[in-house]
């Protein structure tokens, strides 16, 4: 098993963590990226030009790879320059083991990842890295993934709609299925043939057949 099947990875899946790098004159920074692995041995990056992770990267060749589930590191991270209360400080960070990046002190798993390949586009980089080490800290660690998000939020829009159909309740039932909609789309950019779309595929079907059964039949949804 590869440190990523281990570490729950999906093919073509697309996980959100934190990225921790290096600035040139050594400050350790962060910010939230999202990660997938084409072939569970390498992830890729993907920031844009624009970030400070990038010209990390680029000058540094390595990072640690975090995550946490809580929304507040993200939050924090995201816009730690930005005037967001208790934006982190240095003893947030602590040295990566093998790669020369700080890591974050608080994770649930991360990897320590070494560039292996740095392709600049037009706004856009895609960065392929090697696993140099890994480390998991909860048992039952799942990366954070949209797509599981968006299946339950799916999952309870259906419930409701189910209800409003069987009472009539057509403007209602509508606004959610434009929810289910956005959540199918989102689930298919971030979480392509995954149990996720089999639930939203599935979700949606049962949405058609209590449509069929109550007046709405017109309705040109998926
Ligand atoms: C969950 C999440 C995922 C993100 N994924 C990316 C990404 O893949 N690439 C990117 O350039 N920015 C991404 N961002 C936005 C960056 O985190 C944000 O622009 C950050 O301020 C960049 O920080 P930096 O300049 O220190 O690198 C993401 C933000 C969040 C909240």
């Amino acid at each position: 098993m590869t440190a990523l099947e281990k570490l729950r990875f999906v093919r073509g899946v697309i996980f959100e963590a934190i990225v921790s790098t290096y600035t040139p004159d050594g400050r350790p920074n962060a910010a939230p990226m999202g990660v997938v692995s084409d072939d569970m041995r390498h992830l890729a990056i993907s920031p844009f030009t624009t970030t400070q992770t990038f010209t990390n990267l680029k000058r540094g060749g390595c990072a640690v790879v975090n995550f946490v589930a809580d929304a507040s590191t993200f939050y924090k991270t995201a816009f730690k320059n930005e005037g967001v209360k208790s934006a982190y400080g240095d003893d947030f960070f602590k040295r990566a083991e093998v790669v020369d990046a700080p890591q974050l002190k608080e994770v649930d798993a991360l990897l320590e990842v070494s560039v292996v390949k740095l392709q600049e586009e037009e706004n856009r980089a895609q960065v392929i890295c090697r696993i140099d080490r890994w480390e998991r800290r909860t048992s039952r660690f799942q990366p954070y993934c949209r797509g599981g998000f968006a299946a339950i939020e799916a999952i309870i829009h259906a419930t409701r709609i189910r209800m409003f159909l069987a009472q009539g309740s057509e403007g209602e039932a509508r606004r959610l299925m434009e929810l289910v909609e956005y959540y199918q789309q989102l689930i298919a950019r971030v979480a392509p043939d995954s149990e996720y779309s089999s639930i939203i595929e599935d979700v949606i079907a049962r949405i058609d057949v209590w449509k069929e059964k109550s007046s709405l039949k017109e309705s040109s949804f998926v």
